[in-house]
C-alpha cells in the first residue's frame, strides 16, 4: 500500500463503526480427523439461490479454519437466543480442543457437526476460497439445512452481536 493509500481512521474506529452494524451470530463447525472443530463467525451471509451458495469470512491465519478446509465441508449453526454462552466459548482462543465439552451435536450428511438447538443448520462443501485482505471469503454449496429442527413446533428467536454486546430480537413490525 503506497502513503497515499493510507486511510485517515485507525483500526479502532475501523472496529468501532463497523461494530455498529448488527449480526446474526453463528458457529461455523467442521472435523478434524475424528474431532469436532469450529469457531464463531457474524460474517455468515446468503449468497445464491441457484446454485445455492453462502459464505462467511474467517481470519486467514485461523488454525480452525485450516482444519475445516482440509475436510473439505463445514456446517452453519445459528445461535438461538439461549445460547450465548457457545459464542463466547467458540470465540476464546487457546480452548480449541475443549469447544464441545458439554455441547450436544450429531454429525450432518457431510459429518460437520449439527449443534442441538441451533435456530438452524446449513451443511455444506467447500466451493471456493478468495483471499481478501487479512480474511479469507469461503463460498459454500449447500447440501442440506433445516430450520427450527428440535424446538417442538415453537420456532426459537435468535442471538444478535451489536457493539460488542450479544441481545435478542424483538418484531416491530
Ligand atoms: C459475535 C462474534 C462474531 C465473530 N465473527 C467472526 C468472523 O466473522 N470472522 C472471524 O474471523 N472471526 C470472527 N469472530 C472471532 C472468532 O470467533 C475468534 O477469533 C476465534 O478465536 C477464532 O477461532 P480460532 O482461533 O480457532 O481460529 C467473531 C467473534 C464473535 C464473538
Amino acid at each position: 500500500m503506497s502513503d497515499s493509500d493510507d486511510p485517515i481512521f485507525d483500526s479502532k474506529q475501523f472496529r468501532t463503526v463497523l461494530g455498529h452494524f448488527p449480526t446474526g451470530v453463528t458457529i461455523v463447525s467442521g472435523m478434524d480427523g475424528d474431532s469436532p472443530v469450529g469457531f464463531t463467525i457474524g460474517s455468515f451471509t446468503s449468497v445464491s439461490l441457484d446454485p445455492p451458495l453462502v459464505g462467511f469470512l474467517p481470519m486467514a491465519s485461523s488454525a480452525t479454519w485450516e482444519a475445516i478446509e482440509r475436510s473439505g465441508s463445514f456446517c452453519v449453526n445459528v445461535l438461538s437466543r439461549d445460547q450465548a454462552d457457545l459464542c463466547w466459548k467458540f470465540a476464546k482462543s487457546d480452548n480449541e480442543s475443549d469447544r464441545y465439552d458439554d455441547v450436544a451435536w450429531h454429525p450432518a450428511s457431510t459429518g460437520s457437526p449439527i449443534i442441538d438447538r441451533a435456530v438452524a443448520w446449513i451443511d455444506c462443501t467447500i466451493e471456493q476460497v478468495y483471499e481478501m485482505g487479512d480474511h479469507l471469503f469461503v463460498l459454500g454449496r449447500v447440501v442440506a439445512l433445516e430450520a427450527d429442527a428440535d424446538h417442538d413446533g415453537n420456532g426459537p428467536f435468535p442471538l444478535l452481536f451489536f457493539k460488542g454486546t450479544l441481545g435478542g430480537f424483538a418484531a416491530e413490525g
